[in-house]
Parts: structure tokens; sequence; C-alpha cells
């Protein structure tokens, strides 16, 4: 496999991963884990959303979650933002990225923003404007790129319509995010290449979902065609598993339950076991 040398990852768990949970996560918490996550040397960091708060409860202490992070410089802490109101509350929260969210399908959009794509749109472009003033980058991202849990099949001219539509309004940075994990690596690679070369100079995100355990396939159908950036999440936690264990595992204990993710589980590839006693003696034989 061609694979690009180096990549980029966003950590998008205090978001994408605590908005579905149920219980409220105690804000100091949110706080300790977007810490530790830059500790371990996390580049990027999607650390909440600015949505409105009865639509998601969990986050609704992204104001104060960003107020009380340790800023590690070097670090790109971003938020979600649906519509202009919440660019206008990120960049007043102190932002270093927006992250936007439309889907390319128009039932999934209006299920999770409440807008009909044309309507989103309208709103990004106002995002993009709150976001130019405020010298903030934008990356923006599409849901259901893959495949709609409502309209299934997402035709690629009705993706390329939408990314057309964003690049439009001034997007350089577009995510494509397989959102309910219905994508296959066949797929990735047949929507990379076709987008690709139509969107010169854009660079390139994906967000899998492990739901279907395709997000290390993806990811490396991905890569194969030069995508660097692409989002993680803590222990699995929402979306696919690439944080250290250790972080892993202190989520795992603020959530209260034991995370999807493998690595969690089966540690880092560089863990080693002993030999069994059973056939040491044969391994250390078989290497005299
Ligand atoms: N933050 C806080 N409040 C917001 C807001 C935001 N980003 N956007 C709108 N509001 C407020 C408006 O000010 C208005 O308040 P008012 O009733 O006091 O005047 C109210 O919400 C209704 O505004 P409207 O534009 O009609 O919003 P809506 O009710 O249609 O909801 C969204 C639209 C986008 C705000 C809502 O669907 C949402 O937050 N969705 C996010 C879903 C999400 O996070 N999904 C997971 C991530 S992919």
């Amino acid at each position: 496999m061609k694979l690009p040398a180096r990549i980029t990852l966003c950590e998008v768990g205090t978001r994408d991963g605590f908005q579905i949970e149920p219980d409220f996560i105690p804000t100091e918490q949110k706080v300790e884990v977007v810490n530790l996550l830059s500790e371990a040397g996390v580049a990027r960091i999607e650390v909440t959303s600015f949505v409105h708060p009865k639509v998601v409860p969990q986050l609704r202490d992204a104001e104060e979650v960003m107020a009380r992070i340790a800023r590690r410089p070097g670090t790109r802490y971003a938020a979600l933002v649906p519509n202009d109101k919440g660019a206008a509350r990120a960049v007043d929260a102190g932002v270093d990225a927006i992250h936007t969210v439309i889907s390319a399908s128009e039932s999934h959009n209006l299920a999770n923003v409440n807008m009909t794509i044309a309507e989103s749109m309208a709103k990004l472009r106002a995002v993009m404007q709150v976001a130019e003033r405020a010298k903030v980058p934008v990356g923006c991202g599409v849901s259901t790129s893959f495949g709609c849990p409502f309209e299934g099949d997402v035709p690629l001219g009705q993706l390329e319509s939408v990314v057309r539509r964003l690049t439009d309004i001034g997007a350089h940075a577009i995510g494509l995010a397989d959102t309910t994990g219905m994508a296959n690596p066949r797929q990735v690679a047949r929507v990379f290449e076709h987008l690709m070369p139509k969107f010169p100079g854009i660079e390139w995100t994906l967000h899998t979902h492990d739901t279907r355990a395709m997000a290390i396939p993806n990811i490396m159908a991905a890569m194969e065609y030069g995508v660097t950036n692409l989002d993680s999440s803590i222990g699995g936690l929402g979306g696919c598993p690439f944080a250290p264990g250790a972080v892993s595992r202190r989520v795992q204990e603020i959530v209260g339950r034991t995370l999807p993710g493998q690595i969690i589980k089966a540690g880092k590839s560089t863990r080693r076991y002993p030999v069994p006693d059973t056939v040491a003696s044969r391994v250390s034989a078989a290497r005299a």
C-alpha cells in the first residue's frame, strides 16, 4: 500500500462521543479528558459543540469547558457549530477552529439540525463570515457522505453537489463523515477518486464510525488516496478507537460503562505478553 508518512488526528471524543451519553458528565471531567488528550500530544481536539442546549443537553456547558481547559501551545482546540449563532458563541469562547455540520442527505440534515440543506447552506455562509471576521479557520463536515440511515445510499452526485456548494461559500477544508458506519473501503476509494480531482486544493478529512468494524479499513482506503486528516474518538466512544489506553480507561470510568473500542481491550500493538510456560523452553531452544 502507498500510505502517507504522517497523519493528523483530530480527537472528537469529548464532542461526538460525549454528546450521546444520557447522564450529564460533570464539566470538570470533560476538562480533565481534554487536558489528558492534549498532554498525550493530540494536536487537534474537537472539544465540544455550540448547539442548542435543549437539543444536546450534555454539551450545554460548552462555554465553561472552553474557559477551563489548560491551553497547551501547539494544540488546536475546535468546536462544532451548526449555524452563525453557534459560531459567534464559539468565537467568544476562544476556539482556534470552527467545525461546521451539514448532511449530504436532506432527511438527515432535517433530523439533525432542523433545516433543509439549502437552509443550512445559508447558515453556513453566515458562519464563514463570523469566522472570517474573527480570523478563525473553518472545517466543513458533511454527515451521511457514505450513506444515510433514513435514505440509504447517497448518490455521489448529491455528495458532490453539497461539497460544491461548500466550496462556493469559501470552504477550504472538508470532512466526509460516515455518520452511521455504513461505508466500505471500496466506496471510500471511489468517493475520494471522484471528488479529489474535481476540488483541487481542498484539505480532506475522513470521519469514521466503527459501527460495523469498518473504520480502520476505510481509513486505510482514504490514506491510499492521500487523505492525512482523520478524526478519532477516545476508546471508540461514538467512533473508532485511536487514543492511548490511559486516556480511554479514564473515559471509561467517567461514563461508567465498558467502551466498545478494540484498543482499550487489546492494548497497544507494542504491548508484549510473557511467553507461556508450556512453550517457553521450546522458544529458547529454537532461538539457540
Ligand atoms: N446555540 C444556542 N442556541 C441556539 C443556537 C445555537 N447554536 N442556534 C439557535 N439557537 C436558539 C435561537 O437563538 C432560538 O432561541 P429563542 O427561541 O430564544 O429565540 C432558538 O434556538 C430557535 O432557533 P432556530 O434557529 O429556530 O433553531 P432550531 O430550534 O430550529 O434548532 C439547531 C436548530 C441547529 C440550533 C438545533 O437543531 C441544533 O442545535 N442541532 C444540533 C444537533 C447536533 O448537535 N447534532 C450532533 C452533531 S452532528
